[in-house]
């Protein structure tokens, strides 16, 4: 494993950032931010109760020797605690440490954290700073870049938010040496998604390597590439952005037929991505051979490939979807692996459409 892997990326959004992917840069983040917030004087360190033991008190220590006064606040882990009561918490925290409009939160930990860390900051005093220091490979790979914010809802996910950019971004490979192995898996969902809708040879790389943690910097790399410049293009969702959305809208209706439980995010999107490219292919949308590429991917990634749930079932679900407008709803499909375009479908068709993927 390459120890010595630096990389910045520019993230030419319309508050500029950088993404810094290098091992320890946890410990400098102190050093790191003051070059860029040098007039803060708080911080307020956001992480869950899994995360917050192993790494909080190493980010408190740096943020404290660049001159910061440093405080934690720790919420329950778990996409069932991504709540506004959670969000609540977090503002009397912001309250307690004294923070005022010039100084600055940290959400150190996975995406469900970073959403959140992201939506208290955009919305406290109407908006504060934050850095994101992401801990799972689904959050440095794509949650911490793009500025998308937000809660989830009892009837879905993500349904309040915000776009609200961080200032520094700051992903530390060393910090996925904790993370349990399903969510070493499921973070690729989100990887093989970027490949499939902008870069072939992305794609072939996992199709190579599957998830060797070696060359977990350079997928990272890529990854955060392909996101930023789509970000940078159209930051807040009326086009290219759609396309990140690929796998999403049949994921999100997986997950949320199985109440959030069954499978993590980049299972269901893996998922997703698999069914939405079987039907785009059976419709000839989509170049032949693309689903069975990306079944052989899931599979070398050890994801799983297929849900007990009927089509129907999914489809029903996938009516609730956010893109959803009015009788019809975008859904995002593979012109070939690497070439992706968003297609505009009557719900009342997204049951046949799918179904006509179905492997004989
Ligand atoms: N904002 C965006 O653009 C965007 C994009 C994709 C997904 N998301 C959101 O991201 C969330 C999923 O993110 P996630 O998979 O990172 O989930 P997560 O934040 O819940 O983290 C997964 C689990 O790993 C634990 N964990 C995190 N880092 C660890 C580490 N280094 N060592 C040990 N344990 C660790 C967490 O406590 C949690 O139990 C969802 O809520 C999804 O909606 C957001």
């Amino acid at each position: 494993m390459s120890v010595s892997y630096r990389k910045i990326i520019h993230v030419g959004a319309g508050i500029p950032y950088d993404v810094i992917i290098e091992r320890n840069s946890l410990d400098r983040c102190g050093e790191l931010v003051k070059n860029l917030l040098p007039n803060a004087e708080r911080a307020l360190i956001i992480s869950d109760s899994n995360v917050a033991p192993l790494y909080a008190d190493r980010v408190k220590t740096s943020l404290e020797s660049a001159g910061y006064a440093a405080f934690i606040h720790v919420f329950p882990a778990g996409e069932e605690n991504k709540r506004l009561a959670a969000i609540e918490g977090m503002y009397a925290a912001m309250s307690a440490a004294q923070l005022s409009r010039t100084d600055f939160a940290v959400a150190l930990g996975g995406g469900v954290t970073g959403d959140m860390c992201g939506f208290a900051a955009a919305t406290y005093l109407r908006g504060i700073k934050f850095v994101q220091i992401p801990t799972t490979i689904l959050a440095q790979n794509d949650s911490s870049v793009g500025g998308k914010t937000g809660i989830d809802l009892e009837c879905g996910k993500n349904l309040v938010g915000s776009f609200h950019q961080p200032c520094l971004v700051l992903a530390d490979a060393n910090t996925l040496n904790t993370l349990p192995p399903r969510y070493i898996t499921d973070g690729f969902g989100e990887i093989i998604k970027h490949g499939c809708i902008k870069s072939s040879e992305l794609f072939e790389l996992i199709e190579k390597h599957g998830t060797d943690v070696n060359m977990i910097e350079e997928l990272t790399a890529r990854s955060i590439e392909i996101k930023s410049g789509v970000v940078e293009r159209d930051e807040r969702e009326s086009g290219e952005r759609m396309l990140l959305n690929f796998g999403h809208t049949l994921g999100h209706a997986i997950e949320k037929c199985c109440n959030f439980t069954g499978f993590a995010h980049g299972e269901a999107v893996g998922i997703g991505m698999l069914m939405m490219t079987r039907a785009s292919e059976a419709a000839g949308l989509t170049e032949r051979g693309a689903a069975d590429r990306i079944e052989a991917v899931l599979k070398k990634c050890g994801m799983p490939t297929a849900c007990d749930f009927t089509y129907d079932e999914i489809c029903e679900a996938a009516m609730l979807d956010k893109k959803r407008r009015g009788d019809s709803i975008n859904i995002v499909l593979l012109r070939s692996i690497g070439e992706s375009f968003v297609h505009k479908i009557k719900c009342a068709d997204l049951t046949d459409f799918i179904r006509g993927g179905v492997k004989a």
